[in-house]
């Protein structure tokens, strides 16, 4: 069975049971303390927690999804950074039961999975910190449908409790269904079971019953109504059902892998690690440039650079040509348009992106190489088998060698990199950057060109409002184009705003329209303008924007405007927005690749 057909018989199966299919929601999380979507839940975190939910009390979705935490074990048969999560959810509505009968029905009864393959694990309780019970209800459900004992397993919080997302939210425990690939038992345990390490079981969907919110300060308080949340990974089901060794046999991965084997050295069969490690990552590269983030050292943009170098650097290993990235990209744009018709429109931007970063690490990465071998010819390096912090910041500030990268070649030659004293190097040099550029650092914004320039009032008047605009315009383009939108530069003059941010296309004359109204009618409304001293770690956790491309102090001013917008900023700004006049964009145009410029007056 094609992946099309499986993605689609899974929504038409819970829609069949009342629930309503939602699109899938932006790589992006909206979470302001996890950068990425993680799992199909993160979209309902609200509705599992007593806000009403707009789909009603019944959701499925097939949910893009982005997690470095498995990075290292991309190249086994079944590990991705990128996957997509069907789930269902309900949000007071069925529970135990219910979710546990659904599941078992659609493998068996709608995709015709043998139910003789399916192992099952539930939570076995714990005592401390707090007093969690053994799930007997599931146990005893997945035993009334016929899953003898023999297959059921107890785990505790490691393997059979799920959540929260981020630093607070629902959690509870699970039950997940493993599928047994191979009957053999393997060489180590005589009888391995489910979460044995040797590939025999492939962890196929799990199953999460949020009955429990935890704070901040990690305890854990009963949810007024219990909820279910599941998820199964598409590429694992598509391997079962397309009995596949790996889930880079799947459709999801075929043309992909044949598409490098053209390019490569060595066969896919000799060696597939290098293979898999390229086709999973340039396909996250795709997803998440597809999104609108562009390679960077921070953030969002950090983490596609880190997978798209990894890329690059494996590429190498399988000498593949200069410029591998863009065609294998066009390849994964063509697999999924259907599906994601954004990586259909957003095509050319999304080849250019990975280009542009390939070739510019491509200049560096042969050097980086070389440099690496020398550093670790020194004896007390081999000695100590400890790659000083300093040298792999020096990789990392020359050669744009991300810190993983370092650490994987490191390892490679059995040895350790010195992550804190990297920490320390890094610090250390944006202290210097930033003295250079001024002993107090006075944030981004106009508070510089006040000091540098003697202005008349009027003119420092004109700028100030402007400064002001150009926040509000920062969060009208957020909520009019979306989330990816990230300031990328700024500069005001006493006549105009100009304002640079990351989007990669053209933006269109109706939302040009919008978002000049949007700003107008913030405006109008007459919001205060309030600045307050915080910790950075603060400020960004209650969603403050930053500018993407600056470092920032321990403790920052943050500046709100009503609640619509709240930026880290040096100001100066006016106190309330109707001093402000008329907002209206003058121009709108490309700034770079997949950044935009706009310029913007007030009359
Ligand atoms: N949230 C759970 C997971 O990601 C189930 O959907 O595995």
């Amino acid at each position: 069975m094609r992946s099309t057909e499986i993605r689609q018989r899974f929504l038409d199966f819970f829609k069949e049971r009342g629930h309503k299919i939602v699109p899938s929601s932006s790589l992006l999380s909206q979470d302001p303390t996890v950068l990425f979507t993680t799992a199909g839940m993160q979209q309902f975190k609200d509705y599992f927690l007593g806000k009403p939910s707009p789909y009603g009390k019944r959701a499925t979705s097939c949910q893009k999804c982005f997690r470095t935490s498995d990075i290292e074990e991309v190249g086994d048969t079944r590990h991705l950074t990128f996957l997509e999560m069907l789930g269902n959810f309900s949000f007071g509505d069925y529970f135990k039961e219910g979710a546990i009968k659904y599941a078992l029905s659609f493998l068996i009864d709608s995709l015709g999975v043998e139910k003789e393959k399916l192992w099952i694990t539930v939570f076995k309780g714990i005592e401390s910190p707090q007093m969690i019970s053994k799930d007997l209800e599931s146990q005893e459900v997945w035993q009334m449908l016929g899953i003898p004992k023999t297959r059921i397993f107890e785990f505790g919080v490691e393997e059979n409790f799920w959540g929260p997302t981020g630093e607070e939210g629902p959690c509870g425990p699970t039950t997940e269904i493993h599928y047994e690939l191979r009957e053999t038992p393997c060489e180590k345990e005589k009888n391995c079971i489910p979460n044995c390490d040797c590939g025999r079981f492939t962890e196929l969907w799990n199953l999460v019953f949020n009955e429990y919110y935890q704070n901040r300060g990690k305890n854990l308080t009963h949810l007024k109504e219990k909820g279910v949340d599941t998820g199964m990974g598409l590429e694992r089901l598509s391997m079962v059902l397309q009995k596949k060794s790996s889930v880079f046999e799947t459709d999801l991965f075929e043309v992909i892998v044949k598409e490098i084997a053209k390019m490569a050295s060595r066969a896919y069969l000799l060696d597939p690690k290098p293979y898999r490690i390229i086709a999973d990552h340039i396909k996250s590269s795709v997803f998440l440039s597809g999104e609108g983030i562009l390679p960077s050292n921070v953030e969002e943009g950090y983490a596609l650079r880190r997978v798209l170098r990894r890329a690059i650097r494996f590429g190498k290993l399988l000498n593949l040509p200069k410029n591998f990235s863009a065609p294998l990209a066009k390849i994964i744009t063509e697999v999924y348009q259907d599906i994601y018709p954004e990586l259909k429109s957003k095509q050319t931007d999304i080849l250019t992106i990975l280009q542009a970063e390939e070739e510019k690490f491509e200049k560096t990465l042969e050097k980086g190489l070389k440099e690496f071998e020398k550093i670790i010819k020194d004896p007390k390096i081999k000695s100590e088998k400890i790659v000083p912090g300093e040298k792999a910041f020096f990789l990392f500030e020359s050669f744009g060698f991300p810190l993983e990268l370092t650490t994987e070649l490191a390892n490679e030659k059995n040895l350790m990199v010195d992550k804190e004293s990297f920490q320390t190097a890094f610090k250390l040099h944006q202290g210097i950057s930033r003295s250079g550029a001024g002993k107090k650092f006075r944030g981004v914004g106009i508070s510089k060109h006040a000091v540098k320039i003697q202005k008349s009032k009027k003119e420092i008047e004109e700028m100030t409002k402007l400064h002001t605009a150009t926040h509000l315009l920062h969060q009208a383009l957020r909520e009019i184009l979306g989330k990816h939108v990230k300031q990328m530069g700024s500069d005001i003059n006493s006549e105009r705003l100009r304002f640079d941010f990351s989007h990669p296309q053209k933006v269109t004359s109706d939302e040009i329209k919008n978002i000049e109204d949007l700003v107008n009618q913030k405006i109008r409304e007459d919001l205060e303008v309030k600045k307050i001293e915080m910790a950075y770690t603060d400020a960004i956790k209650s969603g403050a924007l930053a500018f993407f491309k600056e470092k920032y102090p321990e403790i920052v001013t943050v500046y709100s405007i009503g609640d619509f917008s709240r930026e880290i900023c040096g100001g100066p700004h006016v106190n309330r927005t109707s001093e402000m006049g008329h907002f209206k964009i003058k121009k709108e145009e490309s700034s770079g690749s997949g950044v935009r410029r706009i310029k913007g007056v007030l009359k």
